[in-house]
């Protein structure tokens, strides 16, 4: 992982940039996997803006993870068409398996598993990715090999 150093050259490379706040933060998702509160302080320094500013930016987009991701990331979607065909039943009978809450990443960092609302192939649910390959009518069994 990219140390403070490298984070700032980083967010430095995105002003000037369209979106450069959320530009760089990506940028830190990619690079470090989550966004944490000394990233945070990074982008607004060289942004000039807020923390407040950086932190409702980080806590409005579900992507700008703020805590670190399983090293096998399961997202289930649960929206409206993925629940009729049991997206909610399915999540938690994988919660239950994987002894991981939905939001929340293993103890050992083993696994995360995350909701994800609408993946666009709403036909084809119940919906879910791993590791950001997207699986349509998923069931349990693919979801925990
Ligand atoms: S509702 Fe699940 S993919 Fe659209």
């Amino acid at each position: 992982m990219p140390g403070s150093e490298a984070i700032r050259e980083l967010v430095a490379a995105c002003v000037g940039k369209v979106g450069g706040p959320l530009v760089a933060l990506r940028k830190i998702v990619s690079a470090h996997g989550h966004i944490d509160d000394e990233h945070v302080g990074i982008v607004a320094d060289v942004f000039n803006l807020s923390l407040a500013d950086v932190r409702g930016i980080v806590s409005f987009y579900s992507d700008f993870r703020t805590t670190p991701r399983g090293r096998r990331h399961i997202r289930i979607c649960q929206a409206e068409a993925c629940q009729a065909v049991g997206s909610r039943r399915l999540t938690r009978e994988v919660a239950e398996a994987l002894g991981v809450e939905l939001g929340a990443t293993s103890e050992d960092l083993g696994v995360s598993l995350e909701a994800v609302y609408c993946l666009g192939l709403c036909a084809s649910g119940p919906c879910a990715t791993v590791d950001e390959r997207v699986v349509v009518r998923v069931t349990r069994e693919e979801l925990l090999r």
